[in-house]
């Protein structure tokens, strides 16, 4: 194969290998056009836990979206338990008593919400974008819970990131 075919031939390797890139790019593009507050690298790097993420097409992203996110709040909750483990403060015990219902209650959410946009219907995706809005309002009642009891919260860090990784299953599940 002579240099004239061999181009052609490379350039068509390159377009097949980016294009498969790009559909986790271009949809962390758009869901950082609308939410630029959480951004587009926080969510190429959310969705690099899942080697899956990859080669997966839009739906595909939404599903492991919702599992990741389900995964995180799982570990959340194990996170309270070791903090309700040592806390002595029973207006803070009474927080993350609430937190801990919250994100057990998040947990089963999210699985919904993956199942949901599995399923591939229009009632799937309804369930799913149902779903996954609760799971949305959680962490801000969580954090409300604390301010309301007049105590620093111990799970700032984490009702944030997971208020984020949330609001990504959300936008692209919305998007289908
Ligand atoms: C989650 O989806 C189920 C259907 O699978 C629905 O019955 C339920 O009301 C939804 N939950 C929320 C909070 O929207």
């Amino acid at each position: 194969m002579g240099p004239s075919r061999a181009l052609p031939c490379l350039v068509l390797l390159f377009l097949l290998s980016s294009s498969r890139a790009s559909v986790l790019e271009d949809t962390c593009k758009s869901f950082a056009d609308g939410n630029p507050g959480v951004g587009y690298d926080y969510c190429i790097k959310f969705f690099q836990a899942s080697k899956d993420s990859a080669t997966a097409d839009k739906r595909g992203l939404a599903i492991i979206a919702s599992k990741l996110t389900g995964a995180a709040a799982k570990s959340i909750g194990k996170h309270i338990q070791a903090l309700k483990a040592s806390e002595k403060d029973k207006h803070i015990q009474s927080g993350l008593n609430d937190c801990r219902d919250l994100y057990s209650q998040a947990v089963d959410l999210l699985d919904v919400a993956a199942k949901g946009v599995a399923a591939g219907t229009p009632r799937g995706k309804l369930d799913a974008v149902a779903n996954l809005s609760g799971a949305l309002v959680s962490p801000q009642t969580c954090e409300d819970g604390f301010s309301e009891l007049g105590v620093k919260s111990p799970l700032s860090a984490e009702d944030s990131e997971f208020t984020k990784e949330v609001s990504i299953a959300l936008v692209i599940t919305n998007s289908l």
